[in-house]
């Protein structure tokens, strides 16, 4: 994603109620963010956000919560969700390497959309559906894990359906053409685009039993 500085990031992102300044305050009472215990999920990589705010407003009985690098990029975000009432959205800006300081065992789901491919042999292990990341989302969820990716592009996602096997995830639903299946969808931002390139848009949902 091309990112450019944006005036005043951070004091957009600390004065919205969906932005989660402190993140870390909440290890162990993630749920007391939302004052319920419904099912929490969240997207790594959420980018401008459509995809959670059509979630939210979709499943109002699931708390979503978007996971941006950037805060730049998730200004962009903020800046949408301002303009609803959605009690189940919050955004935080970390990187996912650092999402152990945040969750213990109180994640759902976890949304992978149109993650970075980095299509470099010698990149693989900072793709996000790589062993080390698979790793630090096995301390996130609750109870079984089930990782739903979408992409646009072949190499990651070949090398995440080998990664999610050789990590003891099934793959339960797998497509090459997520938009000629009858599968409920919410298109982000990236997918708009490539969908409109005429681009097919790969899906899969892998899930493993708790350890
Ligand atoms: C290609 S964009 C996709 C954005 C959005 N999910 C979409 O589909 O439109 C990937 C996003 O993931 C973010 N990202 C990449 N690596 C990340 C990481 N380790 N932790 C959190 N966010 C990350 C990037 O900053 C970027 O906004």
């Amino acid at each position: 994603m091309r990112l450019r500085n944006v005036k005043n990031a951070s004091e957009i992102l600390k004065s919205s109620s969906y932005f989660i300044e402190n993140p870390l305050d909440y290890y162990g009472k993630i749920s007391s963010l939302f004052s319920n215990q419904n099912p929490i999920r969240l997207e790594i990589g959420c980018g401008k956000g459509n995809f959670l705010i059509g979630m939210a407003k979709e499943f109002p009985n699931i708390n979503f919560i978007g996971v941006e690098k950037y805060d730049s990029v998730l200004v962009r975000a903020i800046e949408k969700a301002n303009l609803e009432q959605l009690s189940n959205l919050k955004f935080i800006c970390v990187d996912a390497k650092n999402l152990p300081q945040i969750f213990n065992h109180d994640i759902e789901v976890i949304y992978l959309n149109f993650s970075d491919p980095w299509p470099k042999n010698r990149h693989h292990e900072r793709r996000l559906t790589s062993t080390t990341f698979l790793t630090i989302y096995d301390t996130l969820f609750e109870g079984n894990c089930e990782i739903i990716q979408k992409t646009d592009h072949p190499v990651l996602f070949e090398s995440s359906l080998v990664d999610f096997s050789q990590n003891g995830y099934l793959l339960d639903e797998v497509s090459l053409h997520l938009h000629q299946t009858d599968l409920f969808n919410v298109k982000t931002e990236y997918e708009e685009k490539f969908s409109n390139m005429g681009q097919p848009i790969y899906y899969l949902k892998a899930t493993k039993k708790k350890i």
